[in-house]
């Protein structure tokens, strides 16, 4: 059967292929028996989602090169973007790294302050994992979510999960089944529905291999959480295209990534209420040329925009960031949902989680930042 994923201009046709079973378990007590059948999957090659604290993941064994294989397909990811292993346990870790010395150091002070939870540090890689997941580099991306479902899936699978996020290659990552459901149902074995995540936005990445850790891909963990369990740490420019021929130090961070159907343009300014006076001007005159327009704001914007003739979201509150970072996926969904051609976005500063907030909606927006200010944040 063929079925037509998103709404609009960058729909895709896709072949549904699989039966797929969806499981719904509690997250604070999932049904061990339940949990063992996911895991029986998982042994035999299949492919099974499941809920983080940060997305959900779709999880393969990392030791089974097809399988690993099989997630590539599934979600149309190009060949050159390594997965994330997941591990529960300490016994895990040392099947999947063979880094020692300071790298041990490293992962032990950044292990016992933030695992399980949402960091990935990328080390050295045993040669037991397969070239398939790292796709052939030296190192290897390890997690320990904090989520019971998906440790108690990875005990008793009894191997390393390779996962990436459970979406659709190019669409954002679901923090919710529902999203999962949308982009993977007919395309993996199972998808375990454990409600929404918590945090809502992708591990935070941390290159542990060079003489200054430093962050690949920003999340809930922030480079002043780093400095303060390693005494150092940096977080590059990731706004800045690698130079020509360069190797990009994370291969994902090069891709146009958490986009939804409609176009985003993304509103920096020092003064939130001028850009948010541009926002309104630019809105009405995307409307009067016909388009369905989108304002993503917060609980403190709301307020300044026209509710009646726009779809305006609130994403949280700029004094928490933390709430946008949990509903941002979210919100960009529901966009697509209502129709709407164009999402204009406030922009929030950009320290703390506001880097992973920031970097999320910058390459939802493909780098479309409009200066609505004097001066940017
Ligand atoms: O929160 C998360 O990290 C979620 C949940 C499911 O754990 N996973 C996730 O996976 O976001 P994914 O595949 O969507 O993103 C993994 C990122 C990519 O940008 C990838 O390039 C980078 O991590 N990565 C993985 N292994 C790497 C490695 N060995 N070196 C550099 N970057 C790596
Ligand atoms: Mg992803």
């Amino acid at each position: 059967m063929d079925q037509m994923i998103g709404n609009s201009k960058k729909s895709v046709r896709t072949k549904k292929v699989k039966d797929t079973l969806i499981i719904k378990l509690d997250r604070e007590k999932p049904d061990l028996e339940k949990l063992g059948i996911c895991a029986e999957v998982i042994r035999k090659g299949g492919l099974v989602c499941f809920p983080t604290e940060t997305v959900y993941g779709l999880g393969a064994s990392a030791f089974d090169p097809l399988a690993v294989k099989k997630i590539f397909e599934a979600k149309g990811r190009p060949a050159d973007n390594p997965l994330i292993v997941h591990i529960d346990d300490g016994e895990k870790l040392n099947l999947v790294c063979s880094g020692g010395g300071e790298q041990r150091k490293r992962i032990k002070l950044l292990a016992e302050e933030f695992w399980p939870g949402p960091l990935t540090m990328i080390a050295d890689r045993d040669p037991a994992v397969p070239d398939e997941v790292s796709c052939g580099l030296p190192t290897v991306g390890i997690r320990m979510p904090d989520n019971r479902i998906a440790r108690e899936l990875i005990r008793l699978s009894g191997v390393p999960i390779a996962a990436p996020s459970a979406n659709l290659s190019g669409k954002p990552s679901p923090s919710a089944a529902e999203h999962v459901i949308a982009d993977l149902f007919g395309r993996v074995d199972v998808i375990i529905d454990g409600g929404d995540c918590d945090v809502g936005v992708e591990s935070t990445v941390l290159d542990i291999t060079g003489k200054v850790p430093a962050i690949l891909r920003p999340g809930a963990v922030t480079l002043e959480d780093v400095v303060r369990v390693l005494g150092k740490g940096e977080l590059p420019d990731w706004k800045k295209a690698p130079a020509k021929g360069e190797r990009p130090r994370s291969p994902g961070m090069k891709y146009t990534h958490y986009s939804p159907d409609a176009e985003v343009r993304l509103y920096d300014g020092e003064d939130v209420a001028a850009v948010r006076g541009r926002i309104a001007k630019d809105a009405e005159k995307l409307a009067e040329s016909g388009k369905k327009v989108g304002i993503l704001t917060t609980d403190e914007g709301i307020g300044s925009y026209d509710q009646e003739r726009f779809t305006v979201i609130s994403a949280g509150s700029r004094s928490d960031l933390l709430t946008v970072a949990h509903s941002l996926y979210g919100a960009l969904r529901d966009f697509d949902r209502a129709g709407t051609d164009v999402v204009l976005a406030e922009a929030y500063p950009q320290n703390g989680v506001g880097n992973a907030v920031m970097n999320r909606l910058y390459r939802a927006a493909g780098g479309c930042v409009i200066n609505a200010g004097a001066e940017k944040n």
